[in-house]
């Protein structure tokens, strides 16, 4: 099969190649991809610390090559979309039953194929902090991959939004178009305490998004973008009548169990049209250079997605 290749001598450090078809276990469906979308950190540390001819890839959507010898999983010729630690930048990907949706037929692949990671981590980090129904949640990171789906979400959930970007004139028209209702510069504007926070920076964001969490509150540490430490003042943590009982939770995507339902029912939110992707790069994976050199400058806000030509 055709794959993209690490190989660091070339820029951007993919090479179209070829690589031996994978050998599914009895657990998993052989997918035919279509399209992968393509998220920071296994661009910018994937591909710096696997081996030279590793096939990396975290999602992927396309279709059912072959079933799962054990029967779990959909028939083959189902349309997919996919979570694995790796192989999704191939024509073909062996995965686990358990980290499939399904898709409804006629769905674009590369609006689907920024489910898995994007939309499942805001999906599982919004139901970690609990019901959203009259809350107030802040996301930090909002212009992102990760950060769309997490307003979008938390405002079908019937959340008021809080959405954080470090350049709210030029994007807060669209992130209030994505269902923000207030669209801020940094975590320290949020005006009252908020219930819940997503936070995608880390560092400063993290520790002022703490500082603004009401009784009971969560804050989810989904991600580290910023690349800052956390250093939280004397007091952060006093927990008097005001601020008791507040957490922070850490997050990791591919140790949540049973991802197959939300990945169909996300796959289904976009296919309708209630959830918008957010693409903000495609193109073929011959491509592929200019689409990673793209996410490493931070210039994207939103996925860059990549179409598996046959
Ligand atoms: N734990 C997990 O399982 C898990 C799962 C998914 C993602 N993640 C992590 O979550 C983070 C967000 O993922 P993503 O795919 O949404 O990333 P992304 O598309 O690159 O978005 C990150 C956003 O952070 C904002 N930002 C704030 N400070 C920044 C800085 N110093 N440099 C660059 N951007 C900055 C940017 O928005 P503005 O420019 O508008 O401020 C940007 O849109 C990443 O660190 C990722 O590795 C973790």
């Amino acid at each position: 099969m055709r794959a993209l290749l690490v190989d660091r001598s070339v820029p951007g450090g993919l090479r179209l190649g070829t690589a031996p078809d994978p050998e599914p276990g009895p657990h998993q469906a052989l997918v035919r991809v279509t399209a992968t979308s393509l998220n920071h950190g296994e661009v910018k540390w994937g591909i710096e610390g696997s081996p030279e001819g590793s096939v990396l890839g975290w999602d992927a959507a396309g279709v059912v090559e072959r079933a799962a010898a054990d029967g779990s999983g959909p028939a083959a010729g189902t349309p997919v979309v996919t979570l694995g630690e790796a192989g999704g930048w191939a024509e073909l990907r062996a995965v686990d039953t358990d980290f499939i949706g399904t898709v409804p037929e006629g769905a674009d692949p590369g609006a689907i194929s920024t489910v898995p990671v994007a939309g499942a981590s805001a999906l599982r980090a919004l139901n970690r902090i609990g019901p959203l129904l009259g809350r107030r949640i802040l996301v930090t990171g909002a212009t992102g991959g990760v950060g769309r789906y997490a307003v979008q979400l938390a405002r079908l959930g019937g959340a008021e939004v809080i959405a954080v970007t470090r350049d709210p004139a030029t994007r807060g028209a669209e992130l209030r178009r994505l269902g923000a209702h207030e669209v801020i510069a940094s975590p320290t504007a949020a005006g009252k305490p908020v219930d819940g926070v997503v936070d995608m920076v880390g560092g400063r964001q993290l520790v002022d998004a703490f500082a603004q969490l009401a009784p009971g509150g969560t804050l989810v540490s989904v991600g580290h973008t910023d690349g800052e430490e956390e250093h939280f003042p004397f007091g952060a943590f006093f927990g008097d009548r005001a601020r008791h009982d507040r957490t922070i939770a850490t997050f990791y995507l591919l140790d949540c169990p049973d991802l197959g339902p939300d990945l169909t029912w996300l796959a289904s939110q976009v296919a309708n049209g209630t959830l918008t992707p957010g693409e903000a790069w495609r193109g073929t994976w011959e491509k592929a250079p200019e689409a990673t050199e793209t996410l490493l400058s931070h210039r994207l806000h939103g996925k860059a997605i990549l179409d598996i030509t046959p």
